[in-house]
């Protein structure tokens, strides 16, 4: 079916996701929507954020998406019991990559980072409490990044002092494998690492979202399989340069190939 699919997040870290869907959905449509005005969504109260996610999906719908993706940890763990019963269309969410961390670990230590809302979600603590007789969590809110990522800063000396900060809670602690809760972390990713050492594995959740849409898609029979060539349209409710920046550099897309629309 030749319908768009709906990718959205509270802003621009769902890009993170929508890079590993290009590559493997390479003859869909997409439309991603990063709501900045808004963000960071994490320190908002759950009520707060369930009206901006359909406020969000209401606008993905109007332009005739036939699945959504939220593309955003906060946002699945506050809202997406109350957006399945309201949306009859797919919604998919993701979760921390908890389960596949704890499942490789040989250390038996985890450290988590993720922010405020995701950690106080129902999914979690049980998501959590499952493996917790097995492996220890640690767990670090990493608000920060999230402000520094929506300012289109990734590699500053301030971001270097705050990844650091946030990791030296790990240190000494055992773990060998981080997992990044929230979709703006991984555009860190080389800082992180420079930070822990090549001995840390570093997991996210764009791998498993990915086959969970594919997989959806197939089951509903929505898959497109009549064009090859993805069509971006990028909708923002801040700022344009900082999406433009992203899809040249870090989704490696040509100028001609996506268009960004700024909302309101
Ligand atoms: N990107 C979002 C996530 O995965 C959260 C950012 C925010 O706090 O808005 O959790």
């Amino acid at each position: 079916m030749n319908k768009p699919i709906g990718v959205f997040d509270s802003g621009i870290g769902g890009i993170s996701i929508l890079k590993d869907l290009l590559i493997e959905l390479p003859c869909e449509k997409f439309i991603y929507l990063a709501d900045s005005k808004n963000a960071p969504y994490g320190p908002l109260p759950e009520k707060k954020i369930i009206e901006l996610a359909e406020k969000n999906i209401d606008f993905l719908i109007k332009k005739e998406c036939k699945i959504i993706v939220i593309a955003c940890n906060t946002i699945t763990a506050a809202a997406i019991k109350n957006l399945r019963s309201k949306y009859s269309l797919p919604i998919i969410g993701l979760e921390p990559a908890i389960k596949p961390a704890c499942l490789k670990t040989k250390t038996g230590a985890v450290g988590v980072l993720a922010t405020q809302g995701t950690f106080e979600g129902e999914h979690f603590k049980n998501t959590s409490k499952k493996y917790s007789n097995y492996v220890k969590l640690h767990l670090q809110i990493a608000k920060e990044l999230v402000d520094f990522a929506e300012k289109g800063d990734f590699d500053s000396d301030n971001v270097k002092k705050i990844i650091s900060h946030y990791l030296n809670n790990f240190k000494n602690r055992n773990i060998d494998y981080i997992v990044l809760g929230c979709t703006h972390y991984p555009f860190f990713i080389k800082q992180i690492k420079e930070c822990v050492g090549e001995n840390i594995q570093i997991i996210d959740s764009s791998e498993a979202v990915t086959r969970r849409t594919k997989d959806i898609l197939m089951t509903y029979k929505i898959l497109n399989i009549s064009e090859f060539e993805n069509k971006l349209i990028f909708y923002t409710t801040g700022n344009t340069e900082i999406l433009k920046k992203l899809a040249n550099n870090y989704l490696n897309i040509a100028p001609n190939n996506y268009i960004v629309e700024k909302m309101n």
